[in-house]
């Protein structure tokens, strides 16, 4: 799959000038953010800029502690940076109140953490649907309607009532991922959102990234597994608060062929992964 035009040949390049037509659903220009410490300062990014087009599949990868995290709650205004400019759909959101990032966040984005983050004593399906409570105009039979349509979407409709307890690690992750979509987003954020499963269900959690990829939707997907960032269009990487690298892949692997290449779960059992 070649997603870019005119910059296939580049390679191991700090920056690179993606020549993708129209205006990037997203924007970071000089995007710091400082900790401070007690005395000290951590600088976890330190001046980090690039922009993702509608439709891209962009994986994030970088040692543990380059700044992923940090970039990735900026992006889903979770959190603010310390300068530089972040601009989301047109919207600069380094201006705005903490409220109003609030509105955008669950307006424009959909995100997936390690974890799944999914309310403990509640059903699938209203877990799905909690992102939409927000919003007046949706009644509850069209909130139910999108839940149930998202819960479809990534193959889980027959468990809209169980609780997350009730649910394998891969299928909470499911419904944390219908729930990222169930607003309609402009971009679905995910970090090490197959951190916590097996090589088999990180395949699956990636077929449906990749299905979701080919239906149109915008993807930014933090990693520290090469593996999977081969499932993607482009790899942006980071090194100590800085990029380091910014690249198409020119081989990006079908998710669904990498699973059924697995051995077969019997004898996967024993060398899973850590
Ligand atoms: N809330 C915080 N307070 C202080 N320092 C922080 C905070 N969050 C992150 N940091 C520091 O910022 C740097 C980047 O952290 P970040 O969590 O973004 O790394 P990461 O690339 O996501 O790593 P990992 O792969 O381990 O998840 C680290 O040095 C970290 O200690
Ligand atoms: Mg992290």
């Amino acid at each position: 799959m070649q997603l870019f035009q005119g910059s296939a040949h580049l390679k191991n390049v700090e920056t690179t000038n993606f020549n993708t037509s129209g205006e990037p659903i997203l924007s970071i220009q000089n995007l710091r953010r400082d900790f401070k410490m007690g005395d000290e300062v951590v600088h976890a990014l330190r001046g980090v800029s690039f922009d993702i087009h509608r439709g891209e599949f962009v994986t994030i990868m970088g040692t543990s502690g380059s700044g992923k995290s940090t970039m990735l709650n900026i992006l889903g205004c979770m959190d603010k940076p310390t300068g530089g400019h972040y601009i989301l759909d047109g919207e600069h959101t380094e201006k705005l109140s903490r409220d109003a990032l609030a509105r955008i966040r669950s307006q424009k984005i959909g995100f997936v953490f390690q974890s799944y983050n999914l309310l403990s004593r509640t059903t699938a399906i209203e877990n799905v649907e909690l992102p939409l409570l927000y919003n007046p105009k949706i009644s509850a039979e069209e909130r139910h309607h999108r839940a149930l349509a998202a819960l479809k979407m990534v193959g889980l409709e027959d468990r809209m009532n169980h609780m997350p307890n009730q649910m394998s690690g891969g299928q909470q992750q499911r419904v944390a991922i219908a729930r990222a979509l169930v607003n309609d987003p402009v971009i679905i954020l995910a970090d090490e959102a197959t951190g916590n499963l097996d090589t088999r269900t990180s395949y699956e959690i990636m077929m449906i990234f990749q299905e979701l990829h080919r239906q149109g939707k915008t993807i930014a997907f933090v990693t520290h597994e090469p593996d999977i960032a081969t499932f993607s269009g482009r790899t942006v990487t980071l090194r100590d608060g800085l990029l380091k690298k910014d690249v198409v892949n020119e081989k990006v692997q079908d998710a669904r062929a990498a699973f059924e290449a697995l051995p077969p779960p019997e004898t996967f059992d024993d060398e899973e992964d850590a």
